[in-house]
């Protein structure tokens, strides 16, 4: 079996399996935005508002990510892998230049309303969609092994260390992280993620993963009308 997002021998999610699958969402996003920014036209102010209402989605994502990576990874990467300091010294200072980058992207996805204002904003998003390649090609050469190899997936979870998880107002909601999460991913490795959760809130989630996935095939077709 074709084993991208690392799964174990059983087939159980390990450590870095909800990380390839975000990191998969990544490149799937910035292999589309440009495709859509070259097909929009200036006067179809729906479009570029419905662009860039998911441009948010992604940078709500990008920005959680890395910081859970700042945060809370590469500190237990560094404990169990102390070679890889300098190496995680140049991922955090790449997240810097990929905050920067992001955030001249949004300005310029606020303003979708001139040919040049768009092709202006394709340009930052392939030099995004560079950069952030490189980036995660990066840390799934030095991390991934070493996430599969000597993390266990609950020392990841959001409340491992038992505070309150953070009530973030900017958080996209429940249903549009999963499936945006596990969009184009192998059914057993979804499976595999969903079955590695609390009973409680597995049992809740296998409920309505068949609504929120209607609900967000709906959103894709609009989204990237004319890109897939
Ligand atoms: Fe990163």
């Amino acid at each position: 079996m074709d084993n991208h997002f690392r799964l174990d021998a059983r087939g159980n999610a390990t450590a870095a399996t909800m990380f390839l699958m975000v990191h998969h969402a990544f490149r799937r996003e910035l292999d589309r935005f440009p495709k859509a920014l070259a097909l929009l036209d200036p006067a179809d102010t729906g479009q570029a508002a419905l662009l860039a209402e998911h441009w948010r989605l992604f940078c709500w994502a990008l920005t959680d990510h890395s910081e859970n990576e700042d945060n809370i990874l590469f500190p237990l990467v560094l404990s169990r892998a102390g070679h890889l300091a300098p190496v995680l010294r140049e991922v955090e200072h790449e997240h810097e230049v990929l905050d920067r980058q992001m955030a001249e992207l949004s300005m310029q996805m606020k303003n979708l309303s001139t040919s040049a204002s768009i092709a202006e904003a394709r340009r930052a998003s392939e030099q995004l969609a560079w950069y952030l390649g490189r980036h995660l090609d990066l840390e799934e050469q030095h991390i991934v092994p070493v996430m599969v190899e000597r993390i266990e997936p609950h020392e990841l979870a959001p409340d491992h260390d038992g505070g309150e998880p953070e009530n973030d107002p900017d958080e996209p909601p429940m249903w549009l992280l999963v499936t945006w999460s596990e969009e184009g991913v192998p059914r057993e490795v979804n499976d595999a993620v969903v079955a590695a959760l609390p009973p409680h809130f597995r049992d809740r989630m296998v409920q309505a993963l068949p609504e929120w996935r209607a609900e967000y095939r709906d959103l894709v077709a609009r989204i990237w009308r004319g890109v897939l």
